[in-house]
């Protein structure tokens, strides 16, 4: 028995193949575009996702020694958020919205000023945030009438492929948290959030939990990709449950930090809990739970953009040239101070017209003490999101890193120095696309739960301790680090106004 996690993200789609002993014996990778009409804006067409990953599917069997009839099962890890639109023949009716995407700011206000944020909360779980699909909807609603009034479906990224695979309309609890139409404690819509957006239930997925099955593979499909129509697709998870089910982050106490395209901080939690402000996103997790998170738009995209778009003119400025230069500037980069707003900002100041800033640089710096001042900060923008779960009490226990970030030792180091905490390493390095196979696994009855299933799975390998000298060090850093985005926000509205 085999089984294929998709992990679709914005960057690209990541597909692997588990065998039954857990082990990734395959893996393929196919990039797409971001589009990035204007400033703030972020779209991608659903079609370059389906290309990819029907190819990838082909692809990944081929080069494999696999036989597609030995997958038993398929499992999705999905960029989330996205808003997917299609009319009453399946078509697509607008390239989709992305999470990242910033445009939303007077329909979040409307929501959560109008409608009032202790409403939403109660039907939601959340306050209304740009990233979010429901405002998107009340975007197109407002910009885009006459789309609007051919939605036959709304789905998220994920789901679209599911549904090019299936024929069937579905989603998981998971990822439609973050839909903001989900009422997170029953997991199931809210018919209230449905009437404040003008539109029927039909119009939506079905929602299911992570690990159950919710189609077969098409003929049509099963012809192109090797697979077979028996093969069963799981509903699988928004990306962060399922880099914490890949990751074994399934336990009250068990923290996930991301180092990818956004950078995350993930809280397991065996119940339902909403901190009254909402800073932090209240969300089901992939195991039947849910989950508290913190998210950061920017966190290694900023290392991407200060190496691709600033730096790299020659040769020698690769990344690992980059890297160690960074290495050898010392605990606070002499001074230089990064804010990662490259894309507005999240978690905790739901801004969009936040921007990046090196504060602090003089006439000694270097650029090592710039890239390292990118990893601070990048670091320095989770732990506001650490600081706001110490202080709900979430209990933190173990600490675990994973996304593309996570493969640098500087990255992970300094990330245990700002944390304060020991940052465990696992044995598998393949996060939400292993997390996908193995809700593949449990829904084909390899395993009784997904808890059981990371129990039996995932292996602590190696961990880092945080060095004394550096956390206190680090402290001084991030109380200067808060106060800066306070004392810029004016002029971070006034420069979006004049640009
Ligand atoms: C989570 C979020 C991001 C995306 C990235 O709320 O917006 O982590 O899921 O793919």
């Amino acid at each position: 028995m085999n089984f294929l996690g998709i992990d679709l993200g914005t960057s690209s789609v990541k597909i692997v193949i588990m065998n039954e002993q857990g082990q990734v014996t395959a893996s393929v990778s196919k990039d797409y575009d971001v589009i990035y009409k204007k400033v703030g804006w972020a779209e991608q067409r659903p079609e370059d996702w389906w290309n990819a990953t029907k190819d990838g599917i082909r692809e990944v069997i081929k080069n494999s020694n696999t036989d597609g009839d030995s997958i038993k099962g398929i499992g999705f890890s999905g960029q989330m958020h996205g808003l997917v639109l299609l009319d009453k023949y399946g078509n697509v009716l607008r390239p989709a919205i992305l999470w990242c995407d910033q445009r939303t700011q007077e329909e979040c206000d409307y929501l959560n000023y109008e409608i009032g944020q202790k409403n939403i909360s109660l039907y939601t779980g959340n306050k209304a945030l740009t990233g979010f699909t429901a405002p998107k909807l009340l975007w197109v609603k407002k910009h885009e009438k006459e789309i609007f009034n051919k939605i036959a479906h709304i789905l998220l990224p994920k789901d679209y492929i599911r549904y090019k695979l299936t024929g069937q309309f579905a989603t998981d609890a998971s990822d439609a948290s973050g839909m903001l139409m989900l009422d997170v404690k029953e997991r199931k819509w809210s018919k209230e959030m449905l009437d404040i957006l003008g539109i029927k239930e039909e119009v939506l997925p079905k929602v299911y939990e992570s690990w159950e099955p919710t189609g077969n593979i098409t003929k049509e499909v099963a012809e192109y990709t090797g697979l077979t129509e028996d093969t069963i697709v799981v509903a699988g998870a928004g990306d962060n449950a399922a880099g914490a089910v890949g990751t074994g982050v399934v336990k009250s106490g068990n923290l996930l930090i991301t180092l990818g395209t956004s950078g995350v901080v993930f809280a397991s939690s065996d119940n339902y809990e909403v901190d009254d402000e909402n800073r932090l996103h209240s969300f089901c997790h992939s195991n039947g739970k849910w989950h508290q998170m913190g998210v950061m738009l920017s966190a290694a995209s900023c290392l991407k953009w200060w190496i691709e778009n600033i730096n790299k003119k020659l040769e020698s400025d690769s990344f690992d040239n980059l890297l160690n230069e960074a290495e050898k500037s010392p605990v606070g980069s002499n001074g230089v101070i990064f804010l990662p707003y490259l894309m507005g900002e999240r978690t905790p100041y739901s801004d969009p017209d936040a921007k990046g800033v090196f504060f602090g640089l003089n006439m000694t710096n270097t650029r090592g003490d710039m890239t390292r001042a990118v990893l601070e900060g990048v670091c320095f923008g989770l732990r506001d999101s650490l600081e706001i779960l110490k202080s709900l009490n979430v209990p933190i226990e173990a600490v675990r890193v994973s996304g593309g970030g996570a493969k640098s030792p500087l990255w992970r180091q300094i990330l245990a120095d700002i944390f304060g905490v020991k940052v465990q390493l696992i044995s598998s390095k393949e996060g939400p696309a292993y997390g996908a196979a193995i809700l593949a696994a449990v829904g084909c009855g390899l395993y009784s739960t997904v808890d059981e299933a990371c129990e039996k799975l995932i292996k602590v390998t190696d961990s880092i301790d945080p060095i004394l000298e550096n956390v206190e060090k680090y402290n001084k850093y991030y109380d200067i680090y808060k106060k800066l985005y306070p004392s810029l926000k004016e002029s971070f509205k006034e420069i979006s106004k004049v640009q």
